[in-house]
């Protein structure tokens, strides 16, 4: 059977904290890695994006192999050829697959028919590898991860519940505040409230996330209502820790879940995170294509 990460439970604690450590080291040394050499990676992406597919494609590229970039439309999945049928087509070329799709049930569907590693671009559910690259930009600046406070604020959506698992496994205190109605189910152990105020004491890090996510258009008038306070502007970080950064997975949208003076500004972590996508998921790619 395949390893594949499609929600990141699939990890250990100390395989999340490996991986991080790794991601540093191929930070300081990105062109050290041959791990896949002569191997192409397929990746699908059903929506839009910008972080994920630049990160993946150069991280590839970068490990030495070759990236297949495929969009929905032009596959045969656009004239209803099943995602299993696809996954059982690539196997056959490539040597591991990743989807960025709605449905978690889509990203289930490639992986069952899968003999090779299939991993999550992010899904409706989930964001693996974004929460990996979110604890590398934490170990970054922090120098730890046991222990830290990582407080999200806003929509609890994929993201947040990434940050949950992912967070919970290499032992972040992960605190999820989100209003009623917009709050994730318990999952990794993380703290729910809907108080972002009480939240953020003693916080590391705070973290947003847009308030209307790809599929949630036709809420957006509610969604802005509901999450106005949840904003992070400096008032909100100065409740926290005095060496507190603020945290986006991005794009972002200034004046809306985040002000433009914290996301240009000198307390926030959020162009690292960004580029600490590609080198957390090539230490993913590593693992899980056998190198590591
Ligand atoms: N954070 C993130 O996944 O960015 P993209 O949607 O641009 O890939």
């Amino acid at each position: 059977m395949p390893r594949h990460l499609l929600t990141g439970e699939e990890l250990t604690g100390e395989e999340v904290i490996a991986l991080v450590d790794r991601a540093l080291e191929l930070k300081a040394a990105p062109l050290s890695s041959r791990a896949l050499d002569g191997k192409s990676v397929a990746l699908m992406f059903e929506r839009p994006s910008t972080r994920t597919r630049v990160s993946f494609e150069v991280g590839v590229v970068e490990l030495g192999g070759h990236p297949v970039v495929l969009g929905a439309d032009e596959l045969q999945i656009s004239r209803g050829e099943s995602l299993a049928d696809t996954g059982r087509v690539l196997a056959g070329h490539v040597s591991a697959v990743g989807l960025r799709t709605g449905a978690d049930e889509r990203l289930e569907e490639l992986a069952s028919e899968s003999s090779v590693p299939v991993f999550n671009m992010l899904t409706a559910g989930h964001h693996p590898c974004q929460a990996l690259a979110d604890l590398v930009t934490l170990k970054e600046t922090f120098g730890r991860l046991e222990g830290l406070k990582l407080v999200y604020v806003g929509d609890g959506n994929n993201v947040a519940r990434s940050l949950a698992v992912v967070g919970g496994l290499a032992g972040v205190d992960v605190v999820i505040a989100s209003p009623e109605g917009f709050a994730i189910d318990p999952v990794g152990g993380a703290t729910l409230t809907d108080d972002p105020i009480e939240a953020v004491a003693g916080a590391d890090a705070i973290y947003t996330d847009v308030w209307v996510s790809m599929g949630d258009e036709e809420t957006a008038a509610e969604r802005r209502a509901a999450l106005g306070p949840y904003r992070i502007d400096d008032a909100l970080l100065d409740l926290a820790q005095p060496e507190a950064v603020a945290l986006h997975c991005l794009p972002a949208h200034p004046g809306e879940e985040i002000t433009p003076e914290v996301l240009y500004g000198e307390r926030q972590r959020i162009w690292d995170q960004a580029e600490n996508r590609r080198h957390a998921q090539k230490a993913m790619l590593e693992l899980l294509c056998g190198a590591a």
